[in-house]
């Protein structure tokens, strides 16, 4: 049993800006920090905060009971793990690399062969924000793991366990980025509009950002629609929300900036 408010062994490989970001996380929580990074020299600028310096990845992962790993990609990571197998045996390996959700259940194949346990993780936040009030993880694989290294992984934000499925923090993370893009690209039309009316982006901002504040807190009441849609009745027709739409589209048409965007939507929300 890990003792969770103990300083633990953490080995971070991979130093960009955010496994940089991670390793000082760590070690601003007291954690004793093995670091390696292909470029040595962002390893050695963590040596002043208080990090060992590995000779190489398999050194580091051997160094500590969880390893965490921020690199590129999939190949990246993979390019770490595989050679390093015998070293990781018996460890906790939490792989914060984004990758898709198929990539983190294969990865899963390759730790379990290895007996190595594993946790996936998607990082809800910029390197600026890590170890502060906004920033969150989304982390899956194995719960037990999980439960024992909390309070450490807390080091980086809040830590939020969504399911036992390696390929549910991934999923998760998808699903949120695009819920941001949608947004954007709605915001980025939208301001195309209205500057045919003599206004701003930046005014649109000012109105927008409140009303979509508030329109997110529906979410929630949404989804049973989603989760369980036999018991759902919805609030709004398939066709009033579809000529809600085809009304901003042809807003579209007449102020000249015509779009996919609306028809998009309008076939994803309402099947019409
Ligand atoms: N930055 C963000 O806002 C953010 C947010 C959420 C998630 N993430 C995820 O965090 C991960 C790292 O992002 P980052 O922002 O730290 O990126 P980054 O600053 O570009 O750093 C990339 C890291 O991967 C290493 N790397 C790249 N290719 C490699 C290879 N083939 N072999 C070994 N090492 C390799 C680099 O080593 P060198 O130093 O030697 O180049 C560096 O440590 C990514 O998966 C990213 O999607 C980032």
């Amino acid at each position: 049993m890990v003792d969770q408010t103990a300083a633990q062994t953490v080995s971070v490989i991979g130093l960009g800006a955010m496994g940089t970001a991670l390793a000082k996380a760590l070690l601003a929580g007291g954690h004793q920090v093995t670091v390696w990074n292909r470029t040595r020299e962002r390893a050695e600028a963590l040596v002043a905060d208080g990090a060992k310096v590995a000779a190489g990845p398999a050194e580091a992962m051997a160094a500590a009971d969880l390893v965490i790993l921020c690199v590129l990609d999939d190949a990246a990571v993979r390019e770490h793990l595989e050679p390093a197998a015998a070293h990781v045996r018996g460890r906790v390996v939490v792989n914060l690399t984004t990758t898709t959700p198929e990539q983190a259940r294969s990865l899963g194949r390759w730790a379990a062969v290895n007996e190595v346990t594993l946790i996936d993780g998607g990082i809800m936040a910029v390197p600026e924000m890590i170890g502060g009030p906004a920033a969150f993880v989304l982390y899956s694989g194995a719960a037990a793991a999980f439960d024992r290294y909390r309070a450490v992984l807390e080091s980086f934000g809040r830590a939020e366990f969504v399911g036992e499925d390696l390929g549910a923090s991934a999923m998760y993370d998808v699903a949120i980025l695009g819920g941001m893009y949608a947004m954007f690209a709605a915001f980025a039309q939208g301001g195309a509009m209205v500057r045919t009316t003599g206004g701003s982006a930046a005014r649109l901002a000012e109105l927008m950002a409140p009303f979509l504040q508030a329109m997110a807190t529906t979410l929630a009441a949404q989804a049973p629609g989603i989760d369980t849609p036999a018991d759902f009745v919805p609030t709004q027709s398939n066709e009033f929300t579809a000529a809600a739409i085809d009304l901003i589209d042809k807003s579209a048409v007449e102020s000249g900036t015509p779009t996919e965007l609306y028809g998009a939507l309008r076939r994803a929300l309402t099947g019409l």
